[in-house]
């Protein structure tokens, strides 16, 4: 790599942030994508295609009626707008990349089966200064994964990677369900991760009755034939009668279900979200006989594959929701059900990444975005019908930022094939996408200088005839 002459390495260390001001910067963005999202459904399984079915390329979100949801005015501010201008003048430091930033998937490019990929922990140093530029560039974390509270994810992610990994700067899958917790006032069925802990997100989330699969089968052992719960299943799971003071589980209405994370127990809950798919408006233990008055079924991504510490990807969310809809068509003989799907690749959850990362700029970085534009966005997955998708698809929709799709050879991609939805550039690892979109950057920047000394040099000489031309006369 060569140099560049206005770039430093950096005098100091890092601004520091305080943790309120993090969750300060989050609450924000999220605020903003809730006002997002409230104008936005996520994709039903028809209006999204089958990646190996179809080559289209711009999943869409449809419209969510303004009656749904409601945010309220105060919230709508775009964070594009300087929302801290003391720190732009008392603190923006020319160490930091002013214009470009990185987001990246997680499994299958940070880490994968629970420990780093040893490429990653250098690449979040290079992106801290240690490149030959001494520049330090903004970056987020954008995962279809979940089963805990994003603080929780960040800690583990810290561990990882040997770094401070903020709520701030991170998304999961199920992260925009909150918003959802405004409209489910009622009981809830959440599903997926281990032990309680899908509860306790969904709770901490502001859903106010969360009933899990165990419950129901604390209630009724017969739900589920060869599933017994263990002793601390039994002991964690509540007693639905009692906590709703009601004689019969068909008293309780489940008005959404929401899978969280991947499933532990796949058979046990698939029956109990087909029980309530085909109940009566939602009723435990009831069955319509239309088969078209159960809840809303959302999931918070539609990975079908993923990339875990086996040689080959393994089966993820994805794949349950395949066969939920597959199944209940078969056992309602031919009724079609449309579930929904947050995550990548929805266009939705790349804009509130953009959004995250205009406000984490600002408050780590002291750059606002009216002042210094974030031109470019170079996403790192490895999975093509998300990551890559996703990143194409808003490339195309964003007006004032490009995203930049980069492929790892370290997930679920296989080297050798035809990606189902091609990026920008294909790379071994994260450490080659960093220093792809590092090295990138600075060519930019030296062919932007050269062009203006160009025009200077050619203002200088236009200057010097006029002189010749005034001597003359
Ligand atoms: O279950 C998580 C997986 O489907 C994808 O995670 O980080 O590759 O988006 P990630
Ligand atoms: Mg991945």
């Amino acid at each position: 790599m060569g140099s560049s002459s206005h770039l430093q390495r950096p005098s100091g260390p890092n601004r520091t942030v305080s943790a309120s001001s993090f969750a300060e910067a989050f609450s924000i963005a999220r605020r903003n994508l809730e006002d997002e999202i409230s104008h936005e459904l996520p994709v039903t399984s028809s209006e999204l295609p089958s990646p190996a079915l179809s080559s289209s390329d711009a999943p869409s979100t449809p419209a969510l009626s303004a009656s749904n949801l409601t945010t309220p005015a105060s919230l709508v501010t775009p964070l594009t707008e300087a929302q801290t201008p003391s720190l732009v003048d008392s603190g923006y430091d020319d160490n930091i990349a002013d214009n470009f930033a990185f987001a990246f998937d997680i499994d299958g490019v940070l880490v994968r089966g629970g420990r780093p990929i040893p490429e990653a922990i250098e690449a979040m140093k290079v992106l801290n200064g240690e490149n030959e530029y001494g520049v330090r560039v903004p970056y987020i974390f954008l995962t279809n994964g979940g089963g805990k509270t994003e603080e929780e994810r960040c800690e583990d992610l810290s561990k990882q990677l040997e770094l401070t990994v903020s709520p701030g700067q991170f998304i999961c899958g199920h992260t925009p369900m909150r918003e959802l917790a405004d409209k489910y006032t009622g009981s809830v069925l959440v599903v997926g991760g281990e032990g309680e802990k899908c509860r306790s997100v969904a709770e901490q989330y502001g859903f106010k009755d969360v009933i899990t699969p165990g419950d129901i089968i604390k209630a009724n052992a017969a739900t589920a034939p060869f599933r017994k719960l263990t002793d601390l299943e039994h002991t964690n799971s509540r007693d639905l009668l009692e906590r709703h003071g009601v004689e019969k589980l068909s008293d309780i209405v489940i008005e959404a279900i929401f899978v969280f994370a991947d499933s532990r127990d796949w058979a046990s809950d698939l029956q109990i979200i087909l029980d309530i798919a085909m109940s009566k408006g939602g009723r435990l233990e009831t069955r319509s006989e239309t088969f078209e008055e159960g809840p809303p079924i959302y999931f918070s991504h539609s990975d079908v594959v993923w990339s875990a510490a086996h040689e080959h990807v393994r089966l993820g969310m994805g794949a349950l929701r395949r066969i939920v809809e597959t199944v209940f068509t078969d056992v309602t003989g031919g009724k079609k059900l449309e579930t929904h799907a947050f995550g990548k690749p929805q266009v939705s959850t790349f804009e509130f990444a953009t959004r995250l990362l205009q406000q984490w700029r600002t408050t780590q970085h002291g750059l606002v975005a009216a002042r210094r534009p974030l031109d470019t966005v170079y996403f790192v997955g490895d999975t093509p019908e998300s990551d890559i998708r996703g990143t194409n698809a808003m490339d195309a929709k964003s007006k004032h930022t490009s995203w930049y799709s980069v492929l790892v050879k370290t997930g679920v991609y296989e080297d050798g094939t035809e990606p189902a939805y091609k990026p920008r550039v294909l790379v071994e690892t994260v450490l080659d996408a960093v220093n792809h979109g590092i090295e990138r950057e600075m060519r930019r920047r030296r062919a932007k200088q050269s062009q203006r000394d160009a025009k200077n040099q050619g203002g200088l000489m236009q200057k010097l005839a006029n002189i010749t031309v005034q001597d003359m006369s």
